[in-house]
């Protein structure tokens, strides 16, 4: 029978031109510390003052942090919390993508508990202390990838020791999430690519950690493979499709945000976590395409029948005598067409060697226990290797 488990209290505010509700919505304070990227992309694009405006016109002050960055660090964390509190900050907004989302979050921790960040992280080096409180979190944002705006997960690299680590707990459920896919109309050609590949990732993963078990990260998984599958194509072609915009957001946003929630992804999102600790500039979503089809094409022996679902989720009929290598065709079908099968990890430095580093970090460091198959750690090594390039 059924055995199912929910608990998903972020209220979602989804749809075209929502941010202007920003003005009204019951907010969980006065003074709001902002989180966005130091490329100051947000004030270029207009959106940091629209969002201050709005603020204001709902009777809260704003205080921006902007030293947000990609693969965002426990430093900036903790200097955006210390901005927090000696400003009075009573919440926080992260304004723009993953990046600044989850910079938000973990500032969140760290406005109202004591000492260092990493001592919070549950594995690793962390130093695995409880997390019970958070100061309140807005997501605003700009992107459709990670899921975290419905999530209670954030993802920080430790600089010194090259970890990208999760940190989960329920007080890092946003209160509100301002998802509006106007704000996602100028998003460049190669990140909506990227993070289209996030969200399928994520979708696929959970359905196979879940194994049929829980109804309704099945029914959420399908319906996010499945639009992903459509309409990243269209995104792709044509980036102010706004039909196309919405879909892709509806898929990334909220549908695989909830199976997150739901559920965990596998060792495929650590061992690409693990090359963005090593190669801050690889984008996550990039990471993931990198070593994507010889993880598959790995795991095809242990989940032949969960994979072919997804292939005809995708939209590729199974193939006799072969279970599960539908789903890896559409995929590799899905990397040429966008063009993204040829990504190579020699291109952010790093080395054939570094293979045992990434092998290492993810099998002995971070651990991989969160999968219901036994990878070894010569499997995850093959795998690593295999995909250099
Ligand atoms: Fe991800």
């Amino acid at each position: 029978m059924y055995k199912i488990d929910s608990y998903i209290p972020t209220r979602i505010v989804f749809g075209l031109n929502r941010l202007n509700e920003l003005a009204e919505l019951k907010l969980p304070g006065k003074k709001a510390l902002i989180c966005v990227t130091s490329d100051d992309l947000m004030k270029k694009l207009g959106f940091q003052d629209r969002v201050i405006e709005l603020l204001a016109k709902n009777g809260v002050e704003a205080v921006v942090f902007n030293g947000v960055i990609p693969n965002p660090t426990r430093a900036g964390v903790m200097a955006a919390s210390a901005l927090a509190k000696e400003s009075g900050c009573d919440f926080v907004i992260g304004l723009g993508g993953g990046s600044s989302i989850d910079t938000a979050k973990a500032t969140a921790i760290m406005m109202l508990n004591e000492g260092d960040l990493w001592d919070y992280a549950y594995t690793g080096t962390g130093g695995r202390k409880e997390v019970t409180c958070a100061a309140p979190i807005i997501t605003i944002t700009t992107t459709a990838g990670t899921g975290t705006e419905a999530d209670p997960y954030c993802v920080i690299t430790n600089e010194d020791t090259e970890e990208k680590l999760d940190f989960a707990c329920d007080a890092l459920f946003p209160t509100v999430s301002i998802i509006d896919p106007d704000l996602m109309k100028s998003l460049p050609r190669e990140l909506t690519i990227y993070q289209g590949f996030d969200a399928l990732f994520h979708a696929l993963e959970c359905y196979i950690t879940n194994r049929n078990e829980n109804r309704l990260i099945d029914i959420y998984a399908e319906d996010a493979i499945r639009t992903v599958a459509q309409w990243l194509p269209v995104v792709v072609e044509d980036g102010s499709n706004l039909e196309a915009r919405v879909k892709i957001s509806y898929a990334a946003n909220i549908l695989c945000g909830y199976t997150q929630s739901l559920c965990t992804v596998t060792s495929h999102h650590i061992i690409a976590q693990t090359i963005g600790g090593i190669a801050p500039s690889f984008a996550h979503g990039a990471t993931l395409i990198v070593v994507a089809e010889e993880y598959y094409k790995d795991i095809k022996r242990f989940v032949p029948e969960l994979l072919e679902d997804i292939g005809v989720f995708m939209g590729a009929a199974p193939i006799e005598g072969d279970k599960g290598q539908n789903f890896i065709n559409a995929l590799t079908d899905m990397m040429d067409a966008t063009g993204v099968r040829t990504l190579a990890m020699s291109d952010h430095k790093i080395s054939k060697e570094d293979c045992q580093k990434i092998t290492d970090i993810t099998y002995d460091v971070v651990g991989i226990d969160l999968d219901k198959y036994t990878l070894t750690k010569d499997d995850i090594h093959a795998i690593v290797e295999k995909s250099y390039r």
